[in-house]
């Protein structure tokens, strides 16, 4: 089993005695089978059961080397149907050689110092030992996010979707997540196998399920997880908690500070797309049989929708899953740790990809990624990112986050730091910044269609100067402010 883990850590297994339990919950089940039917839930429950023995069988005995890796100059160059083609069907993928190695050195050094500089109000998860650091505006970060390669690669990753409705959704957003500095010979088991992008939300959510329609229909292989109109609109965060990402991620990514290679505190990955979520989704509708030994065949499983228990499910918490609970998964074979990364490079997995954090740590230096998603323009995020970049010109952590500020601390340098330009800007969210010079921006152009004026130059010229005279006196103010507190 190339790339599975030799020990299965003591991860958790989810099982009906220790199961977050509802009594609304049955009505979701019951919403889809009205919707849907119990014959058609079952063809594909059987389907997707069958189709999982030889995707199982396969991920067993290819292991990690069925992930594809690329290198960033594939990327540059424009890549090829064939390779897009590849990287969607499996639903993720290594990215090698992003940023040079020299300047990621560069930047973790930095980073190293920012944390040592303002070590006391840096908070962290998990409490013990925290090393994935409630940092979100380093310089370091923020340059990790709006380096032009990173820009390239995610607009190329948003891409790899499509939309009839939204023209300009491949426009990469900096989604604003957190940084992982991890220390050698620390076990940590927060993160066992699961799923981002919400949990119960996946069913309970009537435009949510509505995006695996397909699934619930019967027709499992027909499942397009790549149709963002189906999604862009799904309510990920309807339950409140802080595992749920506001924002549609179209792939979550790690850019590499350091090099680390399996058993280093490295990513696990199921990497497969399709069997795996939509074995998820029908798994809640079947209840395993009384004899331990028919539980593989999944003829023997029956239909139940009388039951409020989802395996695995927790409002609050993301999609989690274990082997008792999703057994035709052979989870224990089919996580496979991801090739060995080196400083710059990137991985990538699709929001419904199944994914875990190893438990062991067993090199001799850091292991340090930022945390670096694909994010498409879609209404919601970009509502989001609207948030964000008010929390950013605080210093305060984003939406979906909690920290300290960082305004205050030693390397500070807001928006200076963000790279590329007029498109890095526009990733942070500035053009998204006001409705109202966004609209102006909009409609300059038809105004000076018919009034002979250049408008849209004249908006652009204005939009850009009031931008930067707000963000920099903003920034003065509440620089001002924090010193004041700190004195
Ligand atoms: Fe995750």
């Amino acid at each position: 089993m190339p790339g599975a883990l030799k020990v299965w850590p003591s991860w958790p297994e989810f099982t009906l005695k220790t199961a977050e339990l509802d009594p609304s919950y049955r009505g979701y089940k019951k919403a889809i089978e009205a919707e849907y039917g119990a014959e058609a839930l079952t063809a594909s429950w059987l389907a997707v059961c069958k189709k999982l023995e030889t995707v199982t069988d396969e991920i067993a005995d290819k292991g990690t080397s069925v992930i594809p890796v690329l290198d960033f100059a594939e990327v540059k160059e424009g890549l090829s149907e064939q390779r897009k083609s590849e990287m969607r069907d499996r639903g993720c993928f290594v990215v090698r050689g992003v940023i040079d190695k020299e300047v990621v050195d560069g930047w973790f050094g930095d980073l190293k110092q920012y944390v040592a500089d303002n070590r006391a109000d840096i908070g962290g998860w998990p409490k013990e030992t925290p090393f994935v650091l409630r940092l979100f505006w380093s310089p370091t970060q923020i340059k990790a996010r709006s380096h032009p390669h990173s820009l390239l690669l995610q607009r190329t990753l948003n891409s790899l979707w499509h939309s009839n409705t939204l023209p300009s959704f491949a426009q990469p957003l900096s989604y604003a997540d957190a940084v992982r500095i991890r220390p050698p010979k620390i076990p940590f088991f927060g993160l066992g196998p699961h799923i981002d992008a919400g949990s119960l939300s996946r069913w309970a959510d009537p435009t949510y399920r509505k995006a695996y329609a397909a699934i619930f229909e019967g027709r499992p292989h027909e499942h397009d997880a790549y149709d963002l109109d189906a999604r862009f609109e799904a309510k990920q965060a309807l339950f409140e908690g802080s595992a749920h990402s506001s924002v549609l991620r179209a792939f979550q990514g790690w850019t590499a500070l350091t090099d680390a290679g399996p058993g280093e505190g490295s990513l696990l990955l199921y990497p497969d797309l399709k069997t795996v979520i939509a074995y998820l989704l029908l798994r809640p509708f079947f209840k395993e049989p009384e004899n331990k030994a028919d539980v593989m065949d999944p003829t023997k499983w029956t239909f139940d929708t009388d039951s409020d228990w989802f395996p695995g499910t927790w409002q609050a918490d993301s999609q989690n899953l274990s082997e008792s609970s999703h057994p035709h998964l052979r989870l224990r074979e089919c996580m496979v740790n991801i090739p060995a990364m080196r400083a710059g490079d990137s991985i990538w997995w699709h929001a419904d990809m199944c994914h875990a954090v190893e438990v062991e740590h067993m090199g001799e230096g850091d292991s340090s990624v930022a945390y670096v998603a694909a994010t498409p323009s879609t209404p919601e995020n970009e509502r989001y990112m609207r948030a964000q970049l008010q929390d950013f010109l605080k210093g305060v952590a984003p939406g979906d986050y909690s920290g300290k500020g960082e305004l205050g601390f030693k390397g500070w340098v807001g928006d200076a730091a963000i790279l590329a330009g007029e498109e890095g800007r526009r990733a942070a969210g500035f053009e998204l910044r006001s409705m109202t010079l966004t609209m102006v921006s909009m409609l300059a152009p038809e105004l000076g269609y018919y009034t002979g004026f250049r408008l849209g130059f004249l908006s652009h010229v204005l939009n850009n100067i009031l931008e930067r005279i707000s963000v920099h006196a903003m920034q003065a103010i509440l620089r001002h402010f924090a010193s004041v507190r700190q004195n």
